[in-house]
């Protein structure tokens, strides 16, 4: 009577607690593989095939269109619509300039800063031609001049522009410190297309700034500066454009582009020609004509 007892109550106290732990390790075990298998290897698991997209999860290309059903759903096509098999162009096609309204500053910034470069070296042309005799009789001295104070103007509107920009940019961050005082601008692991740290190049434009200041101040002050003096402010000139040029090069986006760098050679090569042509009209010929005045 009381072994029949014990039996009775061990069965039950094991058994239940057993059936019900093994039920529950196979119910999850069911649940966790159908979560993970890809039965059809498409790259989508039977259970989002079923639960999600209602594909086939027995067949890799449901709709039988020649691109997984995995692929589809990577490229955003309908894997159940044999129709709609090629990406939507939205999904790889490129904002653009004025899809990105973040980045105007940046552009517009750049733009400036090319339009500068461009419009300086034009004022430097014409100064170039006005002060060589080697023009006159193709372009008068007053006509180059007017040229020359135009272009040295609005180039100064365009640097400013160009710097102001920045200001607003997001990534660059230039702050008005930054734009006005040398070597200010310091930003670790910045470096420019052309492969330079860009702490040195925008100290350049900064420095190319002031410069160009003092020219066209110097240049509205002539009638009331002795001309030695003005002379001498004045080719600080030959100093500005190197330095604009090398800030520019070293700095710039867009100096990995064959285009920009076609505009800084053409710069050079126009500025270096001029400067022969003056050396030569003003000091070479003069020289030789001094020559040939004293041996007669
Ligand atoms: C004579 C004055 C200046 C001229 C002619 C000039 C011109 C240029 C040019 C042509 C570029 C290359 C643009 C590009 O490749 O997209 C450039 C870049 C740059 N400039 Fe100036 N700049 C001048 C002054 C300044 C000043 C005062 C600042 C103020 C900090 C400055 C800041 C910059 C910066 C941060 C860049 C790099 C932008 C980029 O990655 O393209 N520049 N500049």
């Amino acid at each position: 009577m009381c072994l029949m007892k014990k039996r009775r109550n061990r069965f039950p106290k094991y058994l239940l607690p057993s059936l019900l732990f093994t039920a529950m390790l196979f119910s999850y075990s069911l649940t966790a593989s159908a979560a993970v298998k890809d039965t059809d290897a498409d790259g989508l698991t039977d259970q989002a095939e079923i639960q999600i997209y209602h594909t086939d999860p027995n067949n890799p290309d449901t709709d039988r269109d020649g691109v997984s059903d995995g692929q589809e759903v990577l490229n955003g096509t309908n894997p159940l619509d044999p129709s709609d098999s090629v990406p939507h162009a939205k999904n790889f096609s490129n904002p653009g300039i004025l899809g990105a309204p973040e980045k105007f500053p940046w552009y517009f910034g750049r733009a400036a800063g090319i339009l500068a470069l461009i419009l300086l070296t034009a004022s430097v042309a014409f100064g170039l031609v006005m002060s060589s005799r080697a023009f006159l009789t193709i372009i008068p001295g007053a006509d180059s001049y007017e040229f020359h104070r135009a272009l040295s103007l609005a180039s100064i509107i365009a640097v400013i522009v160009h710097f102001a920009s920045f200001l607003f940019d997001g990534f660059i961050r230039l702050t008005f410190a930054e734009a006005l005082v040398p070597y200010l601008f310091n930003r670790q692991g910045l470096t420019s297309s052309a492969g330079f740290d860009t702490r040195i190049p925008v100290m350049l434009g900064v420095i190319a700034f002031y410069l160009i200041i003092i020219l066209i101040l110097t240049a509205e002050l002539r009638t009331k500066m002795p001309p030695k003096v003005w002379r001498i402010v004045h080719s600080v000139s030959f100093a500005a454009y190197p330095i604009f040029l090398l800030h520019g090069f070293m700095s710039g986006t867009d100096s990995k582009e064959g285009w920009m760098r076609a505009i800084y050679a053409f710069s050079f090569a126009l500025i270096a020609l001029l400067i022969l042509i003056r050396i030569i009209s003003r000091t070479v010929i003069p020289f030789f004509r001094r020559l040939k005045e004293t041996s007669f």
